[in-house]
């Protein structure tokens, strides 16, 4: 906060970002961050912020964690860059490293820059092998920018409005949100009802020999931090099976420990066809991965997939030190632990305050739902919730189909004193 009189440094910044920078960005607040360190970003100003977003989810093992700073340090110094038409140490390191974490007998890895890279690479890979077209998505997901993700996206129609056509052969059908859900309280009755999208998709709009691929975040993420039921993936897995249709999973947002597993995956046992990676997979650094198996990958032929940047050794040999902070800190089971504290004292705090519908979460990625007098999606107060804690320096996200929900997603890392500190800030601006 600057007093009268004081100079705000982040003036000068702001202005010439409105002059040169493209609009299109969604900023949220008004602060121009000169560094961060741990669970805090600092302005220009040298204000500190709590930040309670990671970077979206990226941030999982603090801001600038000395491990993962002296790795890139050594590494800049080393190799930069190489093209992928060589072999590069890290880059092999990496993917050994993510197959001994992916689920079961995924063991073949590609790597790219970003979540949506990830994506279109996946997409690519199951049209080859599979020699299907189809795509089958589901409601409220977020998958990123690029034309296909975006084609895949339904989390908002501003991600979409505009920029049809769309590739086509995309089948979308619901998520099983039981919070929005006609079913609410009878979970099973969710499910069932987008299980029977699926079998109607197949009677009414394609035939599942057509189809390549069901992509699922098994966490809803920009669409509402919805947590689905226990047995999705597996129902999931069941059709996939039936048919010849390859499941493919986004831990973009979810991976690395987030949900207080390394993978949201683990906690349903299945083994997915495909899993994407990104976002906390290098403490910050751009890097992106999909795993599959090798009897998968070997079908698609060398040189039909490709990146330049894809696999830096910088951003590598950040993800390995990233990597073993995670587990050298045990990081997922901290995030499991200190998410269902949060969770029940968030629970006990919306009791009385009927505009919270609903606190819900796995390990530390918490949705925080809020509803009109009428029991609507309530976005007017999910960002005023948003800005009131900006006001009092926590950095907070909304996010869902409407904006009416406040998510929370800090470092798994954050002290005992960060974490009541940015929830006696929560509380206080949730009380209206
Ligand atoms: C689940 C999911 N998939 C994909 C993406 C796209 O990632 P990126 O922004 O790195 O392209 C995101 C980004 O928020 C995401 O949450």
């Amino acid at each position: 906060m600057v007093m009268a009189n004081t100079v705000d440094k982040n003036q000068d910044y702001l202005e010439l970002d409105v002059k040169h920078v493209n609009p299109v960005l969604h900023r949220v607040g008004r602060i121009v961050v000169d560094r961060a360190r741990g669970s805090y970003v600092y302005d220009m100003n040298g204000d500190a912020y709590l930040d309670f977003t990671t970077g979206i989810a990226v941030n999982n093992v603090g801001h600038c964690h000395p491990k993962v700073v002296a790795a890139v340090q050594k590494q800049v110094a080393e190799l930069m860059h190489t093209s992928v038409t060589t072999h590069h140490k890290p880059y092999i390191d990496v993917c050994q490293k993510l197959a001994e974490l992916a689920p079961g007998r995924l063991d073949s890895v590609f790597l790219a820059n970003s979540g949506a890279e990830a994506v279109e690479g996946a997409i690519k890979m199951a049209r080859y092998v599979t020699g299907r077209p189809a795509i089958i998505n589901f409601r409220g997901s977020f998958h990123g920018r690029t034309l296909m993700a975006t084609a895949l996206t339904t989390s908002k129609l501003y991600y979409r409005e505009k920029y049809e056509p769309f590739p086509s052969s995309i089948y979308t059908v619901p998520y099983p949100y039981e919070y929005r859900s006609y079913h609410r309280g009878n979970p099973d009755k969710v499910l069932d009802e987008t299980m029977e999208q699926i079998e109607l998709l197949f009677t009414q709009f394609v035939s599942p020999q057509q189809v390549a691929s069901i992509l699922v975040e098994p966490v809803l993420g920009e669409g509402g931090y919805v947590v689905p039921p226990s047995n999705f993936l597996k129902r999931l897995r069941e059709v996939a099976d039936q048919h010849g249709i390859m499941l493919i999973v986004d831990e973009v947002q979810t991976g690395f420990g987030r949900t207080g597993k390394m993978f949201a995956t683990e906690y349903t046992g299945v083994e997915p066809d495909i899993m994407l990676m990104a976002k906390g997979i290098a403490g910050g650094m751009p890097l992106s991965a999909f795993a599959t198996r090798k009897e998968i990958s070997q079908k698609w032929l060398p040189g039909r997939h490709g990146s330049t940047f894809g696999g830096n050794p910088v951003s590598c040999a950040a993800a390995l030190a990233t990597i073993n902070v995670l587990q050298e800190e045990k990081l997922p089971e901290r995030a499991a632990k200190l998410g269902a504290e949060i969770v029940q004292r968030l629970k006990k705090f919306a009791q009385n305050r009927p505009y919270i519908g609903e606190v819900r979460g796995q390990g530390l990625m918490i949705g925080i739902e809020f509803n009109d007098e009428h029991g609507k999606p309530n976005k007017d107060m999910a960002e005023k919730v948003a800005e009131r804690c900006f006001e009092n320096k926590l950095l907070i996200l909304t996010c869902g189909s409407h904006g009416q929900v406040i998510r929370l997603i800090p470092p798994l890392n954050m002290s005992e004193e960060e974490t009541e500190k940015g929830l006696s800030i929560l509380e206080k601006c949730m009380a209206f």
